[in-house]
């Protein structure tokens, strides 16, 4: 199995002192955990959060967002060229981006092209706004492909001039809007709800790209992952990993997730 990637997304979160401390700590306790560690703290203390974790072979650095255009006129963006040799990851699309900033799926799709187009990594989000009954009817095909309708239309537009090539280099996070944390009346998916939602996203990119780019692409979960619930989706054959927001900010917590994530 591969190593199952965790991404930490502290949001706009932590002052100076307390992304230091984190960032130290997870330095001092994950530099040879068997996963995949990605912290990705407020854009301010990238570099300061960089310079900790700097020579650690499985802990890296990602940003929150970034801009579509590599430099110009656009007072308080970043591009992807400037976060080049800072970060390799770039969270993309998260719902409270497009919530509270009104960004679009062209918007997205234009900021995955500027991030490949550096060499960086993006992890895009998608998921749809309110639960839908599934459990039930979780293994029937034409059900799961329902299930999925709505990641269907965003994945076609989001991708949307994205080679073979570059496909393989994105990471996918499927995080049910309703099940983040902080949404009203959240809750966490169950392994059998996202794993049969990523079945689905993947019989998509499997139609748009190939059956081996559908199968290799990197897929997680995100929303409400903490210590106890990790392994409900890390037991899932089609979930890579997991996002995880506000427990990646209790360093207790975080680093019980990342030591069961690599746990073989
Ligand atoms: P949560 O957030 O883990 O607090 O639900 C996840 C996210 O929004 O990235």
């Amino acid at each position: 199995m591969r190593r199952p990637i965790i991404v930490a997304n502290w949001k706009m979160n932590t002052s100076l002192s307390e992304a230091s401390i984190l960032a130290s700590s997870i330095k001092h306790d994950l530099g040879s955990v068997n996963a995949e560690v990605v912290i990705c703290p407020p854009s301010v203390w990238l570099v300061p959060v960089a310079e900790i974790l700097h020579g650690l072979k499985n802990v890296f650095v990602g940003a929150q967002n970034v801009f579509w255009e590599q430099r110009g006129a656009y007072t308080g963006e970043i591009s992807p060229k400037m976060l080049k040799g800072i970060a390799k990851y770039v969270i993309v699309g998260h719902s409270e981006r497009r919530q509270y900033l009104l960004e679009d799926l062209e918007m997205i799709n234009k900021k995955i092209k500027a991030t490949l187009e550096v060499g960086l990594t993006p992890i895009v989000c998608i998921g749809e706004e309110k639960k839908r009954r599934l459990e039930k009817r979780t293994y029937i095909k034409p059900e799961r492909i329902d299930i999925a309708a709505h990641m269907f239309r965003e994945i076609s537009c989001i991708f949307r001039g994205i080679t073979n090539e570059q496909m393989k280099e994105i990471i996918i996070t499927y995080e049910p809007v309703w099940a983040i944390s902080t949404s009203d009346k959240s809750e966490a998916a169950t392994g059998t709800y996202a794993s049969a939602v990523i079945i689905g996203i993947r019989e998509k990119i499997a139609k748009l790209y190939s059956q081996k780019i559908a199968q290799e692409i990197r897929v997680l979960y995100g929303g409400s992952v903490d210590r106890k619930n990790i392994t409900e989706f890390l037991d899932q054959s089609e979930i890579n990993g997991c996002l995880v927001g506000g427990a990646s900010l209790k360093l207790r917590e975080f680093l019980a997730i990342c030591h069961e994530a690599g746990k073989e």
